[in-house]
């Protein structure tokens, strides 16, 4: 058994069900796991110890949703988007040509590479998602290169996302023959979840349902993109099939924020106990890169509604994996306070991924996913968006950054 201290942390933000906000705190990190915190004055010795000279410390982030298995450039598409066009489903198709060139080596390292930077910023834990190879024999590929890193370590969660786009030159149904069928039964080792792009110019409401009828009957967890690009189903979808989250929500109606919030009366959300519903998945640096209205992150928590803050790094609309960034844009644009926000980027993340009872908090017993600020206080965050705030950073109790 290996133990270290870190101590003399100015202010520690826990997440946990009292919302604790400790001041001159210590954690005790053992075998990988959170085993003491409290006051610095009264910690226990550690086998080895680290002064965090009163930083700032949080939950490591949890990223619920990026697509990291990608190659090509589609800076010029970003580009003409700022310069009036708007944000269309077809540009999948372009990073399918390019990721489908790419060798299985390059592509762990591109996306080694982005994980490096996710961690680099705080991030702990991440999920990341197939849908740019878009055939039996690419989706297969891109799946395996996935869960050899999320067996490794490396990652967290492998999403199948072979719906994405329905890839040129193809018919829909005759596409989704494909997902449903051979796609899935090769995929379904190793992913741990189903998702679909349900949206104009990707999925309709009975494709998707489709698609994910037949994941959830081959055993993967339920998730889906959903009313990114106009008010559609796929909030009631992701009701109806009891999804663990619904990202983008930019457009939402009455309808879909009651139906959202009636998923949560069997939970308590001080306590992260009972069961969970719906988790909204808000992507504000999605938001901002597609000029697209911020998601209603505001009124679906007082709806009762957990929200989670993710990334969604991709490269046609939101090429970052900057966790603070989303956070300091929740609270400066979509009236959450920091406390809410940091816990839609933590625990309402780990809930969409349904790890809640593992990561998301610094609480005894969870991962010991720490990220220390190079600031005194975690509202800097917000207070100072864009600048480099991670000081140091420990991923099940090794430290990373
Ligand atoms: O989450 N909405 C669908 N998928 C991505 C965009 C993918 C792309 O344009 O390459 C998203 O925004």
């Amino acid at each position: 058994m290996t133990s270290e201290l870190i101590t003399n942390i100015g202010e520690l933000t826990c997440v946990d069900a009292e919302a604790r906000v400790l001041t001159d705190a210590a954690v005790v990190v053992e075998d990988g796991r959170i085993a003491w915190i409290g006051a610095a004055a009264e910690a226990p010795s550690a086998d080895t110890v680290t002064d965090a000279e009163g930083r700032a410390a949080l939950p490591g982030w949890v990223d619920s949703h990026t697509h990291l298995v990608f190659d090509g450039d589609r800076s010029a598409e970003f580009e003409a988007r700022m310069a009036g066009e708007s944000y269309a489903a077809g540009g999948i198709g372009v990073t399918m040509e390019a990721t489908r060139s790419a060798s299985d080596e390059r592509l762990r390292e591109l996306v080694r590479g982005r994980v490096a930077d996710a961690v680099a910023g705080g991030t702990t834990t991440i999920e990341t998602k197939t849908g740019y190879g878009l055939s039996v024999e690419e989706e297969t590929r891109h799946a395996r290169l996935l869960a050899g890193l999320r067996d490794a370590g490396e990652i967290d969660a492998v999403t199948f996302l072979g719906a994405h786009l329905v890839p040129p030159g193809r018919e829909a149904e005759d596409y989704l023959d494909d997902v449903v069928g051979p796609m899935l039964r090769a995929v379904a080792a190793d992913a741990d979840w189903i998702d679909v792009f349900c949206d104009r110019g990707a999925f309709d409401a009975e494709q998707t349902r489709r698609v994910l009828a037949a994941g959830r009957d081959t055993g993967l967890g339920v998730r889906l993109h959903g009313n990114q690009l106009e008010a559609g189903p796929g909030v009631s979808l992701a009701v109806e099939f009891g999804a663990a989250s619904v990202d983008h929500v930019n457009f939402l109606t009455d309808d879909d924020v009651d139906a959202l919030a009636g998923t949560w009366a069997g939970w308590d959300r001080r306590t992260a106990a009972g069961t969970p519903g719906v988790v909204a998945g808000c992507l504000p640096a999605c938001d901002l890169s597609t000029r697209a209205p911020l998601a209603p992150a505001r009124r679906l928590l007082d709806a009762g509604v957990e929200v989670a803050l993710a990334s969604n790094c991709n490269p046609g609309t939101s090429y970052t994996t900057s966790q603070a960034f989303n956070v300091a844009i929740a609270v400066l644009q979509m009236h959450l306070t920091l406390a809410e926000a940091v816990r839609a980027a933590t625990m309402g993340s780990a809930i969409a991924l349904r790890r809640q009872d593992e990561v998301g908090s610094i609480e005894v017993g969870k991962r010991a996913d720490l990220h220390v600020l190079d600031a005194p206080a975690a509202i800097h965050l917000a207070y100072r968006p864009g600048m480099p705030l991670t000081h140091a950073v420990w991923r099940a109790g090794e430290r990373v950054v």
